[in-house]
């Protein structure tokens, strides 16, 4: 097979052989939780290809071997920037966003006095549009309804191209398509044509933070009253999505909410939380 490299000259792609698949599938499933099937062989194959020959190496073979000898992990983190499918755009699976606005916020139980804070983990937060697609509208529900305490979203991602370009927080006209008007009028600044920038009060209410789902524990104390973790478990089997939405749940308030992609279902394994529709759950009270 051939393909075209961006000087236009056509490339001859390396292959992969079964076996090669295979450790690099295991190893990808070790290390990130992700399920490389057969189904997605081309794909890996593809979208190595390019990393392997900007190291200079001429097999798969060569590729793993690089990736046990680099003592620096930074093998590591371009193999899943490569591998890692990034795909998002502001206000998807809109009506979450709707639900959240009216039902979870409203539902919060805050406890009085003026150091109340709201914190919200956009867990698996691709290249930051939901987590801008949070900060717009809870901090529209905030003005709306009074709330005069700080809203803190924590939005991670295993990705680290994918977060500098959250970070960065620029986006061209199909990334906003679905943002209102209004809240596009009123969040984004123009950068020219096809362009558009998120302004800094709503970057201000964001942390971004590289976080592997997989890691032995998460770095942080507090409980969040909402968690968002969407279209990030389709690449996991069975046993690591039941795993890690158990660890999710134990971040997550009792009585409050959490979402997942409208494609995505849980178990009967995920005990402590309640179906309340599709894609919505609500840790139970104890
Ligand atoms: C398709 S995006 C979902 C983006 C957004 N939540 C949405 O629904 O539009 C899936 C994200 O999960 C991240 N991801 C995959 N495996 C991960 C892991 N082990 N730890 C943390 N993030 C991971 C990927 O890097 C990717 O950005």
């Amino acid at each position: 097979m051939s393909s075209n490299d961006s000087t236009g000259e056509v490339s001859v792609l390396l292959d992969i052989s079964d076996q090669e698949f295979l450790d690099l599938s295991r190893l990808v499933y070790d290390q990130f939780g992700i399920n490389l099937t057969d189904k997605k062989k081309a794909l890996v194959r593809g979208r190595l290809n390019k990393v392997l020959k900007n190291r200079g190496l001429s097999s798969f073979e060569q590729y793993l071997n690089l990736i046990k000898q680099d003592q620096t992990g930074m093998v590591l983190i371009e193999l899943i920037d490569r591998i890692s499918t990034n795909h998002t755009f502001f206000f998807r699976e809109a009506d979450h966003f709707a639900f959240l606005k009216d039902e979870a916020l409203m539902q919060l139980n805050l406890p009085a006095g003026s150091g109340t804070e709201i914190r919200i983990w956009c867990a698996g937060c691709a290249t930051g549009e939901e987590a801008y697609t949070l900060a717009m509208l809870t901090r529209d529900w905030a003005a709306k309804t009074g709330f005069r305490g700080p809203i803190k979203i924590l939005a991670t991602d295993i990705s680290v191209t994918a977060l500098e370009t959250a970070i960065q927080g620029e986006y061209n006209d199909e990334r906003v398509r679905l943002v209102p008007l209004a809240l596009k009028e009123k969040y984004f600044r123009s950068l020219g044509p096809d362009r558009w920038a998120v302004v800094p009060e709503l970057k201000e209410m964001i942390f971004f933070k590289r976080l592997n789902f997989m890691d032995s524990t998460f770095p942080f104390k507090n409980q969040f009253h909402v968690i968002f973790c969407r279209n990030v478990m389709i690449y996991f089997d069975r046993e690591t999505k039941n795993q890690l939405v158990q660890r999710l749940t134990k971040f997550l308030m009792p009585g409050h909410y959490f979402f997942i992609g409208h494609s995505e279902t849980l178990g009967r394994e995920t005990f402590e939380l309640d179906y309340i529709k599709p894609s919505v759950y609500r840790r139970r009270l104890p």
